[in-house]
């Protein structure tokens, strides 16, 4: 057997143990799926472009900086989750475990394969200024979207429309981020619902003594975030139309750009 060979192998044990541990019935919608997909991304979000530092590499919301980082509130759920994996497979870092297993998330809701590599590894210490306070405000607009996604991660704009499209799948807690409801009727399937929701429903601001958000005029149960809003307006809006049309190709920017998000400032050291 090459070393390739044994190293999917390795890799394949871990994967067959996440997907086993999603299921839940007493947990939200049924599954960690999404919780855990949430991890992946704002592990690798921190990245800046410019400073150069930041992203899914030392794994470093093991520390208590950015582990109390108001925008990674209920991640815990996430990083509890995944401990029983790790400690039976001992040798994957923290940083490939909590990124291989959104990739594994977003595949076992019905979405698209992604090609993630192992390599990263796990920071020893806390860093002394941690990458704290990047992640996006929810209640903010576009230029903020544009600002994190364009300006500091280095996301085209289709890029950062495909990525916000995996609010399809999962919901939000007003015990986490303030914010409260699904997005989609179908919150542990990965599909192009979220683009067709946005351009469809009638979205109506909610009223009530929380951050502002949107919920859809016919009964409430569905929600928008004004970042999600955001993407009815220009520069993203024709990337809205194109995904809620065609959902091969959502999937395929998706599966492309999270690859991208999970190996910002990953220098994939002795890549396995
Ligand atoms: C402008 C960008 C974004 C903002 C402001 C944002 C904000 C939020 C907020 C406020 C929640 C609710 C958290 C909670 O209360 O539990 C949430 C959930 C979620 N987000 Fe995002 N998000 C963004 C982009 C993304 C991206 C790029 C991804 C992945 C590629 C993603 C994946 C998820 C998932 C899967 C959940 C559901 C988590 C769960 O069900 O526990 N989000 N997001």
């Amino acid at each position: 057997m090459s070393s390739t060979e044994a190293s999917v192998d390795k890799y394949d044990a871990v994967r067959k143990d996440i997907v086993k541990a999603f299921p839940d019935e007493d947990y939200d919608d049924g599954s960690f799926a999404p919780v855990v997909l949430r991890l992946a991304w704002h592990a690798s979000g921190t990245y800046d472009q410019n400073k150069k530092d930041g992203g899914s590499d030392g794994a470093t919301m093991r520390f208590k900086a950015e582990a109390a980082d108001g925008a990674n509130a209920g991640l815990d759920v996430a990083r509890n989750f995944l401990e029983p994996i790790k400690a039976k497979h001992a040798w994957i870092s923290y940083a490939d475990l909590w990124t291989l297993a959104g990739c594994v998330a977003v595949e076992h809701m019905g979405g698209p394969h992604i090609e993630w590599t192992g390599g990263r590894r796990d920071s020893q210490a806390e860093a002394e200024n941690p990458p704290i306070n990047r992640l996006p405000d929810g209640a903010l607009g576009k230029d903020h979207v544009l600002d994190v996604f364009v300006g500091r991660m280095g996301f085209t704009v289709q890029e950062t429309v495909a990525l916000i499209g995996a609010h399809t799948v999962g919901r939000c807690h007003s015990n986490r981020s303030g914010f409260e409801g699904p997005w989609t009727e179908t919150p542990t399937r990965f599909s192009n619902q979220f683009y067709k929701q946005l351009l469809n429903n009638q979205w109506v601001e909610k009223k009530w003594d929380g951050p502002r958000q949107f919920v859809d005029a016919e009964d409430g149960e569905l929600m928008m975030l004004p970042t999600d809003m955001a993407l009815l307006e220009q520069p993203f809006r024709e990337y809205v139309d194109l995904y809620a049309k065609d959902k091969q190709k959502f999937f395929d920017d998706f599966a492309a750009a999270f690859l991208k998000l999970v190996e910002l400032g990953v220098s994939k050291r002795g890549k396995l």
